[in-house]
């Protein structure tokens, strides 16, 4: 078969397309952005998106803890609720859109979000292709950091990840080329700007939290392009940031440093492209009790939105299991949400319930099916954990029993 050159044509045509919008993006990028700033905003509006499956159930449970602990702020005006309607895969495959515009309007009169998980119809699965609803608003939002703490006191293990969110695989999923019928196309985007604004940000995350150690992952010995830019950007950056180590370490053997024991409490923060991140991230969700545990941030400077880490399980709707989904990972996100907006107190008060409830004390345990106990049940046993006045000595008790001494 002679070469195809109206595929190439039609290709480069679009790759022009690509370029264009992304040199675009770029110089909005340069232009940079002011953070906000909590403390000056009355009300904040703390928007409740109940999502997909497992979503509406595990949501409600962690709404219902904020509202418990932000009170006193909505009966002073100065925090509101806001549910939004219409983020479910129904609506957006009537809209064929991945966010309805209607929805995105909703979203962007809050300043923070908090989602449940969103379903993505898979290419080839019978349904419209649109794009996922989480990638779509991490960059309609520009929610860049994608911020996902793990912590097992117990095993020395205190990581946070800072997985860039609006770059790489992720940025240009949904534009990729069937160049002919045998060849498929995909595009991965790294910039200067966009890597700058997250390696900032995991460096001083570091610094303001004592942190020694930033270590920046890539696979730069084969994605020499683009992952050599992005460690060649952490390089540079590092050295501003004096009594911070850089280290750098390649992705698939990172995750079995994650692994191991005698390596993996050196780690701290780790800062990484989205793929890398998103893999790497449910990995370590495993490790400290399954990726239902584990709470994920998505800052911008602007918006953000935190939700759970985890899909909106499918398979266990479809077995009648839904019931018995674990709501810890978005109410971790909640968690996040309140640090996130100024009230860290509170948002400790909840991390310290779900380290109580999930990993030390465990009166209640769930299994995910009916040998476990409820969302709902657990939802009880996280909000009498957190309306307990005798909550810090308790999880002190528990930290000081668990921590291995350091020799
Ligand atoms: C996550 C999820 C999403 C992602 C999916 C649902 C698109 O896995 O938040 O890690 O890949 O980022
Ligand atoms: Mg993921």
């Amino acid at each position: 078969m002679p070469i195809d050159t109206k595929a190439i044509e039609a290709a480069k045509e679009h790759f022009g397309k690509v370029l264009t919008q992304q040199l675009e993006r770029v110089e909005t990028l340069k232009k940079g952005q002011e953070w906000t700033d909590f403390s000056k905003i009355n009300p904040i509006i703390v928007g409740i998106i109940g999502g997909d499956g497992i979503g509406p159930a595990i949501a409600a449970e962690a709404q219902r803890i904020l509202e418990h602990l932000l009170k006193q702020q909505v009966d002073a005006g100065k925090v509101r609720f806001r549910t939004i309607e219409g983020l479910t895969i129904e609506n957006r495959i009537a809209k064929m859109k991945a966010i309805p515009e209607d929805v995105l309007a909703d979203i962007k009169k809050c300043h923070v979000t908090l989602k449940g998980p969103t379903e993505t119809p898979e290419q080839g699965d019978g349904r419209p292709n649109i794009e996922s609803a989480n990638v779509s608003m991490r960059k309609e939002l520009d929610l860049f950091a994608n911020v996902r703490p793990v912590r097992i006191p117990q095993d020395g293990i205190d990581w946070t990840f800072f997985r860039e969110n609006t770059e790489d695989l992720y940025a240009l999923g949904s534009q990729g080329i069937n160049v002919t019928p045998d060849v498929a196309i995909d595009f991965r985007l790294i910039t200067t700007q966009g890597t700058e604004r997250i390696v900032e940000a995991g460096f001083d995350f570091a610094k303001r939290n004592g942190k020694t150690k930033v270590t920046i992952i890539t696979k730069a010995n084969v994605v020499k392009t683009t992952d050599g830019k992005f460690l060649t950007i952490a390089r540079n950056i590092a050295k501003r940031y004096p009594g911070i180590e850089m280290d750098a370490w390649y992705i698939d053997i990172m995750t079995a440093q994650l692994l191991n024991p005698l390596r993996r409490s050196e780690f701290q923060v780790m800062v990484l492209p989205n793929l890398y991140g998103d893999i790497i991230t449910d990995e370590a969700g495993q490790i400290q009790g399954g990726v239902g545990t584990a709470g994920s941030a998505n800052i911008g400077k602007q918006f953000s939105m935190f939700e759970a880490i985890h899909g909106s399980a499918p398979r266990m709707v479809r077995e009648g299991r839904a019931q018995y989904a674990d709501p810890s990972s978005i109410v971790r996100a909640g968690a996040m949400l309140l640090e996130h907006i100024g009230f860290s107190d509170l948002g400790m008060r909840v991390h310290k319930a779900l380290d109580i409830c999930g990993q030390y004390e465990k009166k209640i345990v769930m299994t995910g099916r009916s040998t476990g106990a409820t969302g709902k049940d657990f939802g009880d046993y996280l909000m009498a954990t957190v309306r307990d006045p005798r909550i810090n000595e308790r999880w002190d008790g528990y930290v000081k029993a668990t921590t291995p001494k350091k020799s």
